[in-house]
């Protein structure tokens, strides 16, 4: 099977490594207990070690911080409580030194309520043109739709209660999220202007490209009519919850928001990307890659298979035919910052739901599994064709704080279902640079959010010189990626009789993935390229110990 290239494999990030940054939780220059620009910058030889093509920066800009950053109330500036404008040029300019790329965030679904437009929008009254810029609608004496907002409650907020003008009685804005991130009405040109500036504005700074947000979303059906999952999303069981169909999902009409964007990004070059956040099925994911569109999508079906063999294949070979269709490479994600840490996840059983987040009652995971299984897929993944991403502090085998303390959370969710949901406070946690510093190097300032004592056997100043660490093994794996240029190769799938093993052939490199909870001895073969855990060779056959990843010869 091919992972189908476009034209070849030269654009940057078709086989690129990139490492996400949650910018309030990665590093902390001025120790106020929240990350910041500089604290990226202090970063980067880490990174550049680590062997990264790019950063992707979750949302840097001014902000209330009513959904972490993903409310954005200035689009052309840096959060003063993460630096300026000039650090982040600074950022920039010392990334591309380093020969990494710099990735942004855009929020194009929704702002934040505290944005200059939308208070000029609820300044004017039914009916302006300032209104136009969002979704109003009158509906009397009840929500226009049925629609439930993502984090909880109903989807629609009134209107007369914020401006206490008569002349909005009975009208309503639309936001998909919270209350605080009313959601952009894209049949305005008006908005299309705005974010064409945008664009611009960051792509003249030099970003490399844009990872846009709810990308499936933008675009709602003609008339809003309402949906099957009503206005209580979590009531209802997982599979409705997070179903992707819908009328204010993937509308036919997004499509053309990113031709017109593509166009603008190449003003400055084939090679400045923009990457896709949609949760769809890999054929209607592919339709958001074509050539004309963007350049990648996440493939979150890798993400969302766990320790399921049948799902992790199906994850492999789906996106590759979808993408193949289109000619673009597909992208291997286990992480990101909505979703509970793979080395969490994978401590579980498969079926286990956690998709409303984890607390201290709850179940808890099997953590030592859970890290032998993340390292065992991280290596099979490093060996995947495609373009691979990394979530801040997987390549430290860090877990899911599932303990955190529920008074501590600050996940829209957690209030917004009356408690009902967790939400995603455990996966963002401060990361643990040094052991024995305060807040584990973070930065001297009480972090955010709480860490958990354990958080010092996972920080990176001892993984640094042990040489059986995770950082090592990912950095050693990364470097064999690279040097092998797997990422350019193709996926052969072998067959080892057992559905539990995956085995693919990669450019002569035989990936090895044991899901079963035994070892495996696999014949034919003479080295151990790379491995998760100590793989036994002899006599022309490798014995892979249960749980573990192995690239062989
Ligand atoms: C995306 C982001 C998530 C955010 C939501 C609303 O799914 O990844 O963190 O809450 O959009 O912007």
């Amino acid at each position: 099977m091919t992972n189908v290239q476009r034209s070849d494999w030269d654009q940057w990030w078709r086989t690129a490594v990139i490492y996400q940054v949650y910018p309030r939780s990665f590093s902390d220059s001025n120790n106020d207990g929240l990350g910041d620009v500089r604290g990226v910058i202090n970063r980067l030889d880490y990174l550049q070690k680590l062997g990264v093509d790019a950063i992707w920066m979750s949302p840097h800009y001014p902000s209330p911080q009513a959904d972490a950053g993903y409310d954005v109330a200035d689009y052309f500036d840096v959060n003063p409580e993460y630096g300026t404008l000039e650090e982040f040029d600074e950022l920039i300019a010392q990334a591309h030194e380093r020969d990494i790329k710099i990735i942004i965030d855009i929020v194009p679904n929704h702002s934040s309520d505290q944005m200059k437009l939308f208070q000029d929008a609820l300044e004017a009254g039914p009916n302006s043109p300032e209104r136009d810029m969002y979704m109003f609608r009158f509906s009397e004496g009840k929500c226009p739709n049925n629609w439930g907002s993502l984090f909880g409650g109903p989807a629609w907020t009134a209107v007369e209660p914020l401006t206490n003008n008569e002349a909005d009685r009975n009208w309503w804005y639309l936001h998909l999220f919270a209350p605080e991130q009313p959601d952009f009405n894209w049949e305005n040109p008006k908005v299309h202007e705005f974010f064409r500036s945008y664009l611009r504005f960051w792509l003249d700074r030099g970003v490399d490209g844009f990872r846009v947000d709810v990308a499936h979303g933008l675009v709602k059906e003609e008339g809003l009519p309402d949906d099957k999952v009503g206005p209580d999303r979590w009531a209802v069981d997982p599979d409705e919850y997070t179903q992707t169909e819908g009328p204010f999902w993937d509308q036919p009409g997004v499509h053309d928001i990113y031709r017109e964007w593509r166009r603008v990004l190449d003003e400055y070059g084939r090679d400045r990307v923009l990457v896709a956040e949609a949760w769809l099925t890999p054929e209607r994911e592919a339709l958001y890659v074509r050539e004309d569109e963007m350049s990648q999508q996440f493939n979150f079906n890798y993400l969302e298979a766990n320790w399921n063999a049948e799902r992790v294949r199906a994850a492999i070979n789906d996106p590759i035919k979808a993408n193949g269709v289109v000619g673009a490479p597909v992208t291997w994600v286990m992480s990101n910052h909505d979703v509970v840490r793979a080395t969490t996840r994978y401590g579980y059983e498969p079926q286990m739901d956690y998709g409303r987040g984890i607390g201290v009652d709850d179940p808890q995971p099997d953590r030592e599994l859970g890290l032998a299984r993340a390292k065992g897929m991280a290596v099979f993944t490093m060996g995947l064709p495609g373009s691979m991403y990394i979530y801040q502090g997987e390549e430290l085998g860090l877990p899911e704080v599932t303990d955190l303390p529920d008074e501590s959370r600050q996940d829209p969710t957690w209030l917004r279902t009356g408690h009902q949901v967790r939400g995603r406070d455990g996966c963002r946690v401060p990361i643990p640079w040094e052991a024995d510093a305060p807040h584990f190097g973070f930065g001297t300032g009480d972090t955010w959010l709480p860490q958990p004592d354990y958080f010092g056997e996972f920080a990176a100043d001892v993984q640094d010189d042990d040489p059986a660490s995770t950082l090592n093994l990912y950095r050693r794996v990364l470097k064999l990626r690279r040097e092998l240029e797997l990422a350019k190769g193709d996926v052969e799938w072998v067959d080892l009789g057992d559905r539990s093993v995956l085995a693919i052939r990669n450019r002569g490199v035989l990936l090895v993935l044991n899901m079963t909870s035994r070892p495996v001895t696999i014949k034919d073969v003479t080295s151990v390229v790379a491995s998760s855990c100590d793989v036994v060779i002899g006599d022309g056959e490798a014995v892979v110990p249960a749980n573990c990843g192995a690239w062989l010869r």
